[in-house]
Order: structure tokens, then sequence, then C-alpha cells
């Protein structure tokens, strides 16, 4: 029996990490819904999109197309916006600038939801993000609030992103981290919130190997 699974949180707490764990393990679909969110956000930059207006925002909506694609060598889903790969370049620190605020936007929330409700349509799903367990998936048979030490997930984010451009400074990230926790939780449309029914794991102190142990045994409860 087949079911779904969805993990919400704060910014860097290893939700995704768990989630493509859990996911391989039972044969499950992964789908990362901060990555969509990463993408529009990208088009918005690149095409310089005034989201501050309605009518430019729905417009734009309508020239986006988002796909999860699974890479050949590594066999894990990667974010497609119009047919181009943009799994690395949404990672980057200016779209992380930006990607709460137009996340914050309700055209844009509709947008994204009703994709991902879409995706989930067979089960056998786990995804992450913000309002997971709260809008996308209230039925969800497994619900999971993953948080972490603030220092922690500072330092795992900095070491992420640091691989990538040695110019990011610590500082910088612990900025960015508390500035969307702040606009994700305080944001109208959807905030981020732990649902009543969901089990926190916080893995502060524990392996990945451990929390991957703790949600499996959830899983079979
Ligand atoms: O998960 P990730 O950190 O990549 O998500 C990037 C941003 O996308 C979050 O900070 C949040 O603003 C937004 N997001 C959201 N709802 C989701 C997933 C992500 O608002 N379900």
């Amino acid at each position: 029996q087949k079911i779904i699974i969805t993990i919400d949180g704060w910014s860097s707490c290893g939700k995704s990490t768990l989630a493509k764990q859990l996911a391989r393990e039972l044969g499950y679909l992964y789908i990362d819904s901060g990555a969509m969110y990463r993408a529009i956000t990208l088009y918005f930059l690149r095409n310089h999109v005034d989201w501050t207006h309605h009518d430019a925002v729905d417009q734009a909506l309508q020239n986006i197309k988002l796909n999860f694609h699974s890479n050949h060598k590594s066999g894990q889903s990667e974010m497609y916006l119009n047919e181009e790969n943009v799994e690395y370049v949404i990672r980057d620190l200016v779209v992380a600038e930006k990607v709460s605020e137009v996340a914050a936007i309700r055209e844009v929330r509709e947008f994204a939801v009703k994709q991902q409700q879409e995706m989930g349509r067979n089960k056998g799903i786990v995804m992450d993000g913000r309002d997971i367990g709260t809008v996308v998936f209230p039925n969800a048979e497994l619900k999971i609030f993953m948080t972490a030490d603030n220092d922690i997930r500072v330092k795992r984010r900095f070491q992420e992103l640091y691989e990538k451009n040695p110019n990011v400074t610590m500082e910088e990230v612990r900025a960015n981290l508390e500035m969307r926790d702040y606009i994700d939780s305080h944001r109208e449309v959807s905030p981020l919130r732990k649902a009543d029914d969901a089990l926190e794991l916080d893995n502060t102190n524990i392996t990945m190997k451990e929390q991957l142990e703790i949600a499996k045994k959830w899983v079979q409860e």
C-alpha cells in the first residue's frame, strides 16, 4: 500500500537529504517543491518580471513549464525550466535572495501547488517543502516536520554553497536563512508551520543514518 509522505520545516534542516533517502529506500518518487519556487524565481529574474504586479506575474506564469527528469547517471530527479536543466543554477544565492518573496505571491503558489497535487495522484511520493503537510497534501499518511539548531543549519548550507562559490561568506548564508525563514513563516498565503498531525524530527544531534531509521520506523507504524 503506497502512501504520501510530506517533509516540511525550516530552511536547510536536511529535509531534501532525508526525503531522497526515504524515496530511494521505498522506491517512491521524490519531489523537491522548493526547486519549483526556485525555478520560477529564476525565470522572473532572467526575464525582468515585475512581480509586484499581478498581470505581469500571470503573464509570466503562462510561459513557464516545470518538469522533473531523472539524471541518467545519478538517477536523481532534476529541475527543468522550459526544458532547460536548471538544477544547478537554482541553488545560487542570487536565486535564494529572492525566492521567498516570489513564493509569497498567491498566484505563484496556486500555480505550483496544482502541479504538486497532480504529481501525488498515484501516491508513492515523498515531497519536501514548507506547506506540503498543511496545504498540498493535508491528508498525507505520514507528515514529518524537521528542525535543527540554527548554527548547524548555517554551517551545512555554507559548506554546500562554498563548494560551488568560494567567495560566499558564512554571514551571507546566515542572513539569507534568517530572512527566508522569517518571510516563509510570516507570509499571508500558506505560511510555514507544523501541521497538527506532523511528527517532529530534530536532527541537530543525530546522524543521517539515524534519522533515516527513525523515518522508516514511522513509515511502518
Ligand atoms: O526548499 P528550499 O530551501 O529550496 O526552498 C526555497 C524557498 O522556496 C523557501 O525558502 C520558500 O520561500 C519557498 N518554498 C515554499 N514552499 C514550499 C517549498 C519552498 O514557499 N513548499
